[in-house]
């Protein structure tokens, strides 16, 4: 293929293998955990300290974790491909800026980063949060997590959809096609003239929306797809 623009749509499936579990699969999060409690805005009213026990935990386990092969050969594709390379992730790890990646969008937020409830104001975020802590703009004690919960807008949503307007290719990796709007990328992304790709561990939820399908580990089947890419 010519040297076209290219976005990346990523989920829990890519960070797997680097020991953060997914959501959906069998012994996934939210088979262990109740997302009403934990990942609503409802839920962050009722019981703060509770969810930000819940987003402390998840921020050390991403901490520990590394990058992986796939993380890393999606660097790879954005250093050595001559059109633009943009990585939507819905993961609130930071894995695929500790590779490499730089043109990077989290529309489902970042456990690295935190938000004042009240003003807006974003800052990094501590490796504990608590609900007494004070926003460093406002002073008031009404700072969560910068994710974005069940009933929330994702973020970056013009800039997504005026990159599908842009890609000769949308590949989805590691997704399971089960939470819109990121689910129906590959259709918008088709309808506008893109190719689409899936690679994931087992077809998804979204497979009939791609034209060309590869399932195995991410580890495997994505550098193996970036190496054919940059030839
Ligand atoms: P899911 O847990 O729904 O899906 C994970 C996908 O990864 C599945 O399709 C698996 O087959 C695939 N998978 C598992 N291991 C893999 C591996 N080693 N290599 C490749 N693929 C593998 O996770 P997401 O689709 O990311 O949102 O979930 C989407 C959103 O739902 C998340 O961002 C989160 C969640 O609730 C919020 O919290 C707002």
């Amino acid at each position: 293929m010519s040297a076209g623009n290219i976005v990346i749509l990523t989920g829990a499936g890519i960070s797997a293998e680097s020991g953060l579990g997914t959501f959906r699969d069998k012994g996934g999060l939210w088979e262990n955990v109740a997302l009403e409690e934990v990942a609503t805005p409802e839920a962050f009213a009722r019981d703060p300290a509770r969810v930000h026990g819940f987003y402390n935990s998840r921020r050390k386990g991403a901490a520990r974790a590394a990058p992986n092969a796939a993380h890393d050969a999606l660097a790879r594709l954005e250093r050595g491909w001559a059109g633009e390379v943009l990585v939507v992730t819905q993961n609130v790890d930071n894995l695929h800026s500790r590779a490499g990646t730089t043109n990077l969008l989290h529309m489902h937020g970042a456990l690295h980063r935190a938000r004042c409830a009240g003003c807006d104001h974003k800052w990094d975020a501590p490796a504990v949060m608590a609900p007494e802590d004070p926003c460093p703009s406002c002073a008031a004690p009404s700072t969560r997590p910068d994710i974005v919960w069940f009933g929330e807008m994702p973020h970056h949503m013009h800039e997504i959809f005026t990159a599908l307007a842009a890609a000769e290719l949308f590949v989805a990796i590691g997704t399971s096609g089960a939470v819109y709007p990121a689910a129906g990328f590959a259709a918008e992304a088709r309808r506008l003239g893109a190719r689409t790709l899936e690679l994931n561990l087992a077809p998804s939820d979204v497979i009939c929306d791609f034209d060309d399908a590869r399932h195995g580990p991410a580890t495997r089947v994505v550098p193996d797809w970036v190496a054919e890419m940059l030839g």
